[in-house]
């Protein structure tokens, strides 16, 4: 089972919809898959779950974490690199939520580079981590340019999702 997840609580972010766009697409492929969204994360998460303790709020995306063989990180970039609540997120964990598990990562940006320098600072951490990172990984700059007025995905943007994903399921 695959778990994607939507890396910031920013509300109404274009990394939900790219991560919504993926999920729609592995539905289509067949393949079993659950998102979580850092949105729905305890808003006390920074101070409640760190360091050893662990909240009964947080104990479902623990699980859904540990549960996960293949995960699917969907990241904006947020001052040059990935978003605090990932990290946060990251270190409320056990490790054997990371451990022999497999990633792969698709950054969502404003800006020309598709996140590229967040996707490296999380692949030094995930591969500390042990978990094993996808090394083709999906940058989608200009991100409102990637959807139509109407919300729906161009097809540049479907492109390089099918593209990411393909190397995905063979990994
Ligand atoms: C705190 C913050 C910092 C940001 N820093 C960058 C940045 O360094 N480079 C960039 O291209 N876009 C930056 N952006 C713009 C985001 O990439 C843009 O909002 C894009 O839509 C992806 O984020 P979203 O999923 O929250 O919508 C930043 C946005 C926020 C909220």
């Amino acid at each position: 089972v695959s778990l994607i997840i939507s890396a910031t609580n920013r509300p109404n972010s274009y990394t939900h919809r790219v991560a919504n766009v993926y999920q729609a697409r592995l539905t289509e492929l067949g393949h079993p898959q659950t998102l979580l969204d850092l949105q729905d994360v305890p808003h006390d998460l920074l101070f409640s779950d760190l360091y050893g303790k662990r909240s009964e709020a947080f104990k479902p995306f623990e699980q859904q974490m540990l549960a996960a063989q293949k995960m699917l990180f969907v990241v904006p970039e947020y001052n040059g690199s990935f978003p605090g609540i990932l990290k946060v997120f990251i270190d409320a964990l056990p490790r054997a939520a990371f451990i022999n598990k497999k990633a792969a990562l698709v950054g969502v940006a404003d800006g020309k580079f598709g996140n590229q320098r967040g996707l490296e600072h999380l692949t030094g951490i995930l591969n500390y981590c042990q978990t094993h990172v996808l090394p083709y990984k999906a940058h989608y700059m200009k991100i409102s340019q990637l959807f139509d007025a109407d919300g729906t995905p161009t097809e540049a943007l479907l492109t390089e999702v099918n593209n990411q994903l393909k190397r995905y399921l063979e990994f």
